[in-house]
């Protein structure tokens, strides 16, 4: 690290630096105009190294190739180091959430570092030994919606070169009529040779082929080459450096955004049956059938947490569903602390009916608590006596759609409990679709009780666009074709065979089912189809064999000849998954068991398994480990509030602890992609001890302050922190740091800044970049790295008064030794959170914690986080700790305050 201070040596005096003081050390000192502003700004903030570092990335190469629906991507990124000293670069990527991670090598000067796949628990000991020794790792992270985030980085010498390839698959799904892949396209700097190409190779024919990217300008989409013909279909991107500038004369990419490949296949006949070496696959899509009427009931949470948005915007997806809903049979029941009933029992949509629906949709309001058990125990009844008492057509196909956004608390509130009514009451009779709207609610019970009925959970992000997320899902299950579907394959040629009964079949999707046969040579296959339509049962055999597959591969040269096997094998996996969801004990293990094994063998990083990457040892001995994350409360919490930019990028410390705000404290588990958050309530004028590292000689204290006037209603008063120290005792070095001004003493010589300055300052051991009006960034010798964020108000406010933050970076550097409220935790935490119950406020549930051996009771919810945007902060999601702490932090919170500043 040392080395890097060398590297930029400015010898600008500042305009702006006071004469008062004189600092003998101070070498580099640059005032940077507006337009390096925004750069430095960057840089400091979000720490890309390769911008920082001048690494170049000179080629990336997204490779698709899609045989059967079966999708083999290969991502190749090169990389070299143009300075003279060594550095670290990285590869992060974002990946499908239906993907699997395949393989991962990275070549340094010609020799490749592949990686293996182990299972989880013995990756998971690597994994903490290497982050246990401040070494950095590579991780697998949920980052948004639908993706998660590969990251990876190495040290490498001067004038070398660095290959990564990450190669994933996936099974492309149709929906709508159509197979739809994405490509997530983001190389963050301009890249020499830039490239996109999707090969498609399809037996059965490519009707249609179109791709578009959220990025494409009308000047980029005649660069979109887009070919196909028969079976086959070609995609090639290839902007030249020029076209990826955002202007002219711009060093900015306009390659950031979705790339999306949408394709669908010629249907002859409803089936495609598909044999290659012992496997076999079976595409089922019936087209020309009639839509099957449906009978729908709405189950809608009208809890107080709903209020405001989530009640607009589910009024809204429902009013637009109406438009859509004609000739079935509905209903609407609401669910507060009561539950209410639009009508006694489903009613055909009618004009006058969905008119009166309309009405009865613009005045729901949000009432009370959650009794959610109440609310679809209702739905099913209903449901079922609509088909008891023939109010509904005998053929017809129901659905349940109920919607939640908080956790049972009224009535029967016990989870298990409500998971056994309903699976007794629907009897397998219909599917039960759960969306769960935001964060507040217990997405594992959803997606359980879902599963147990045949159905799917699906999470509704509460953002603007809620209502066409509900609408969206809502199409998704509008036009079912047929109901009861099943593929039956002679049991005495089959094994392994994956699920082959389906309850329902919706228009413009698709039901895949694959097996293997016990006779590695055969080359036939019969299917007896079975399943009920609109008018009468659809009941046939369809065969195929092994030679007429050959003959529609002949012409296709790329095929990786396992496909089918893989298609298989990731297929299995997926539903074993799936299944283990809402499995218990014994059951659990065995699914557990199966998926780990076909894990391991077929290489797929799942749920189960990990990446580990073992760096050369002479560079920093470094593992990296690739998790898939599991989706859960945790981590679709964190994928989602935070933007990728506000805390991925920053994977490189993958640790950060910072304290903000009435000052409150936030710690990330990594491990856990979560976080524990506390409060000090102490008195303006304490200064509490933040940080304390004997090794390095590093201290950080802050003292606080309260508001203008003490404010005699409340019992706790507000506090700040309104004074950093940050002291390096070995560089003899004092960094004072208020809402006005920054001072540095370096011995017995004094230098000061202002708020209004830009600096960027490099001394012996030290970078200090001033962002004016922001923040600035600290880096002292090789240690860690500071954020201090300024807070300003309204001058004139009656109460508040400017304030500071303080985040740490690459806290990795400081010693195991290293204490403090902030710094105990820069050594590796781990917690287990139990018993997810309701607390006082509906809309954050408490919980008990393990931690540190104690049994905490903690709440969640959310803290700010002002690095990125310093007026309105981030939320981040965490645990909090009651009592200043108790418990979590070691000792009690009076133990922490100091006498003095230094
Ligand atoms: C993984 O990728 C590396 C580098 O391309 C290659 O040498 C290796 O054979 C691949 N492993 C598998 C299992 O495909
Ligand atoms: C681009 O920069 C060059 C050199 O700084 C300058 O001569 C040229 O006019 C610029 N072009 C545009 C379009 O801004
Ligand atoms: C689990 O697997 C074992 C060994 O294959 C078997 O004996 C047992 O019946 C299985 N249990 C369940 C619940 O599937």
């Amino acid at each position: 690290m040392e080395n890097h201070l060398l590297l930029c040596i400015f010898l600008l005096i500042p305009a702006f630096a006071s004469s008062d003081f004189l600092v003998a050390h101070v070498r580099n000192i640059k005032k940077r105009n507006a337009d390096n502003d925004l750069l430095f700004l960057r840089k400091a903030r979000d720490l890309i190294p390769e911008v920082v570092n001048g690494i170049e990335i000179y080629s990336m190469k997204i490779d698709s190739k899609i045989t059967s629906r079966f999708a083999h991507n290969v991502i190749t990124s090169r990389a070299v180091n143009r300075g003279n000293v060594h550095k670290e670069v990285f590869f992060d990527v974002e990946l499908p959430k239906t993907a699997f991670i395949t393989n991962f090598s990275m070549t340094i000067d010609g020799v490749t570092y592949p990686g293996t796949i182990k299972e989880k628990e013995v990756a998971k000991k690597q994994y903490e030994k290497a982050v246990s020794k401040g070494q950095t790792a590579g991780l697998v992270k949920a980052s948004g919606r639908k993706t998660e985030k590969f990251t990876v980085s190495v040290n490498i010498e001067a004038a070398s070169k660095v290959t990564f390839e990450l190669t994933y698959e996936e099974l492309l799904k149709r929906q709508f009529g159509k197979y739809e892949m994405f490509i997530k396209v983001k190389p963050k700097q301009l890249v020499k040779d830039f490239e996109i190409e999707v090969n498609i190779f399809e037996p059965q024919g490519i009707t249609e082929l179109e791709a578009e990217g959220t990025f494409i300008t009308n000047d980029l989409q005649n660069i979109i080459k887009k070919t196909f013909s028969d079976k086959k279909g070609h995609i090639s991107f290839k902007p030249t450096l020029d076209q990826q500038r955002t202007c002219a004369n711009c060093s900015q990419s306009v390659l950031d955004g979705d790339f999306t490949v949408r394709y669908d296949v010629k249907r002859t006949a409803p089936d495609d049956l598909q044999i290659v070496n012992g496997y076999f696959v079976h595409f089922f899509a019936p087209t020309n059938l009639p839509k099957l009427p449906k009978n729908v009931i709405f189950v809608i949470d009208i809890s107080g947490s709903m209020s405001g948005r989530g009640i607009e915007q589910t009024r809204e997806a429902l009013l637009k569903i109406l438009d859509d809903i004609k000739d079935d049979f509905f209903n609407f029941i609401l669910f507060g602390s009561e539950v209410q009933t639009w009508k006694e029992t489903l009613i055909k949509a009618t004009p006058e009916n969905l008119d009166e629906a309309r009405k009865f949709v613009r005045g729901i309001d949000t009432a009370g608590m959650t009794n959610l058990h109440g609310g679809i125990m209702r739905g099913i009844d209903m449901l079922n006596a609509a088909h008891e008492r023939n109010l509904v057509p005998k053929r017809s196909a129901s659905i349940i759609i109920m919607l939640t956004d908080g956790q049972p608390n009224v009535g029967i509130s016990n989870t298990q409990d409500i998971q056994e009514h309903v699976k007794k009451a629907i009897e397998g009779k219909y599917p039960l679709y759960n969306l769960g709207f935001g964060y507040g609610v217990d997405y594992s019970f959803l997606e359980k009780m879902a599963l147990e009925n045949k159905g799917l959970a699906r999470r509704i992000y509460p953002d603007s666009d809620a209502a066409l997320q509900l609408q969206g899902f809502y199409d998704e299950v509008s036009n079912p074709m047929l109901t009861d579907i099943e593929l039956n394959y002679p049991e005495n040629e089959i094994l392994d065979l994956t699920k082959n009964n389906f309850k329902h079949f919706y228009d413009g999707s698709e039901i895949v089912v694959a097996g293997r046969f016990i006779d590695n040579n055969q080359n036939h296959l019969t299917v007896d189809v079975r399943g009920e339509g609109a008018n009468d049962a659809l009941s046939y055999t369809t065969q195929q064999d092994a030679q007429q597959t050959d003959k529609a591969f002949q012409e296709q040269e790329y095929i990786f000849g396992d496909y089918i096997e893989r298609l298989w094998a990731y297929l299995t996996i997926e539903q074993l998954l799936e299944k283990r969801i809402a499995a218990t004990g014994e059951e659990k293990e065995n699914l557990t068991a199966k998926a780990l094994d076909l894990s391991l063998k077929y290489k797929f990083v799942t749920p189960l398994t990990s990446m580990v990457v073992t760096k050369p040892e002479d560079y920093n001995n470094q593992d990296g480990i690739a998790d898939k994350p599991i989706e859960g409360i945790a981590q679709a919490v964190t994928g989602v509030t935070l933007a990728p930019q506000s805390y991925l990028y920053t994977s490189h410390p993958t640790w950060y602890t910072s304290v903000d705000g009435d000052p409150h404290f936030i710690i990330s588990v990594p491990q856990k992609e979560d976080a524990i958050c506390f409060n000090i309530n102490e008195n303006p004028g304490a200064i509490l001890n933040l940080i304390n590292d004997p090794v390095t000689g590093i201290t950080v204290n802050g003292e606080l302050i309260g508001d203008k006037r003490a404010n005699s209603d409340a019992k706790i008063q507000n506090t700040y922190f309104g004074k950093l120290g940050i002291a390096n005792k070995h560089l003899d070095l004092k960094l004072t740091v208020t809402p006005e001004k920054i001072t540095i003493q370096n011995g017995n010589e004094k230098t000061g800044f202002t708020w209004l300055d830009s600096v960027t300052l490099q001394q012996e051991g030290l970078t200090l970049i001033i962002n004016r009006k922001k923040n600035l960034v600290l880096s002292m010798g090789s240690s860690a790295s500071f954020v201090i964020v300024l807070h300003q108000v309204w001058k004139k406010h009656p109460l508040h008064q400017d304030f500071l933050g303080l985040y740490t970076l690459e806290s990795d550097k400081l010693s195991e030794q290293t204490h403090g409220l902030l710094g105990q935790f820069f050594h590796p935490i781990d917690f287990t959170i139990l018993e997810i119950h309701p607390g006082s406020d509906p809309k954050k549930p408490d919980a008990t914690m393990i931690v540190k051996n104690n049994e905490l009771t903690v709440t969640r919810g959310w803290q700010k986080d002002y690095r990125r945007d310093p007026k309105h902060g981030v939320d981040i999601p965490c645990w909090f700790v009651h009592n200043n702490g108790a418990g979590l932090i070691d000792g009690v919170h009076t133990d922490y305050i100091v006498s003095s500043l230094f």
